[in-house]
């Protein structure tokens, strides 16, 4: 691995499925606001079309998830003079670029991704069954990120073969269409989150279905009514007993919950934390209480900037107009590029 440089220029795209949950914070966008603060060009992306490869048939709630993903991330920090926030399906030259990258990856590769073989276990669909487009998902992906020609691309660990699938194209059209000197897209580079997955409240993977969640704009009382229900050690049975914050492989104990949200979300108290639960002097009623109150003090700001937004919805349109504008005017400059690289401009433009 290269050394991350002190600032680049990122693109970073979220599939719109409602309001975020904080393995969607901690997964990515609090990766993003870190990036935007620290100097770096950013693009975020609403890829609304990729929700189409999974979702085609039932699209009501398209716009409506969009509108409260995009009401998150102002809410978590993506500041709209620093980042540029838009959708995708308003900037048509991801369609573009779409189209003349697919010529240029075989579908012999795409079947190979793992992310999109999980996928499709996962939906309990039959490989011949899969449409073309959604076959495309990862060529979509890479036209998303090549558009604005990022030097890094912020991901969770599962789209790093996305990722790698933009980098060789990349490089075929670098390779087919560039001088050697003059490549027009950089490779860019999978940036994975330091901090991995966050657990759901019950100690199993974070997601809207199963409801072991808190949301980033989740209510004090919610939180800890949820925190109360999370996954501790089961062999500490009072809370003099001695616990164990770390999985242990002897009974298939993955680890206390609460432990790892503190780790993650009270990072200065967690160490002591752990040894008065080791020691049994710390019972994990009274963990969870502590874990609510650090929660609430985090979400709390969150909760408060995503009212603000919501009360202005002029507002939150200005913001994705003034993103898309930006957006269009950085996918044109790449497409003129791109078209007469490739030699498919076409003879006359009429207006
Ligand atoms: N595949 C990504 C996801 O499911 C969403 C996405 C689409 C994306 N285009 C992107 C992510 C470009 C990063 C860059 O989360």
């Amino acid at each position: 691995m290269s050394a991350v440089p002190k600032v680049g220029r990122i693109l970073s795209g979220m599939r719109p499925t409602g309001r975020l949950h904080l393995g969607n914070y901690v997964g990515a966008l609090e990766n993003w606001v870190r990036l935007q603060d620290a100097g770096w060009t950013n693009f975020a992306m609403v890829a609304d079309w990729h929700m189409l490869t999974t979702g085609y048939e039932d699209t009501s709630n398209l716009q409506g998830h969009t509108w409260d993903m995009v009401l998150d991330w102002l809410a978590a920090g993506l500041d709209p003079a620093r980042t540029t926030i838009f959708v995708q399906s308003a900037v048509k030259e991801h369609a573009e670029l779409h189209l003349l990258l697919s010529m240029l990856v075989s579908k012999g590769r795409l079947e190979r991704i793992p992310t999109l073989k999980e996928q499709i276990r996962d939906l309990g669909m039959d490989e011949q069954t899969i449409s073309y487009g959604h076959l495309g998902y990862s060529v979509l992906q890479a036209a998303d990120i090549l558009l604005y020609r990022p030097t890094h691309v912020p991901v969770g660990e599962d789209q790093v073969p996305h990722v790698e699938v933009t980098r060789e194209i990349a490089r075929r059209f670098n390779f087919l269409y560039c001088p050697e000197d003059q490549p027009v897209f950089p490779e860019p580079e999978a940036q994975v989150t330091a901090f991995g997955r966050l657990r759901g409240l019950d100690g199993k993977r974070m997601s809207k279905s199963v409801g072991n969640t808190i949301m980033l704009a989740e209510e004090p009382g919610e939180i800890e009514q949820k925190v109360r229900q999370a996954y501790t050690d089961p062999k500490k049975m009072r809370k003099d007993d001695p616990g164990r914050p770390e999985a242990d492989e002897s009974d298939g104990h993955p680890g206390c919950v609460v432990w790892e949200y503190h780790r993650k979300f009270n990072a200065a108290e967690a160490e002591a934390i752990a040894t008065e639960c080791r020691a049994g002097r710390l019972g994990c009623v009274a963990d969870k209480k502590r874990l609510s109150g650090v929660m609430a003090d985090v979400l709390g700001p969150i909760r408060e900037r995503r009212n603000q937004w919501a009360a202005d919805p002029d507002a939150v349109r200005d913001v994705l107009a003034d993103g898309t504008r930006r957006a269009r005017q950085a996918a044109r400059e790449t497409m003129e590029l791109v078209r007469s690289r490739m030699g498919v401009k076409s003879i006359v433009e009429p207006e």
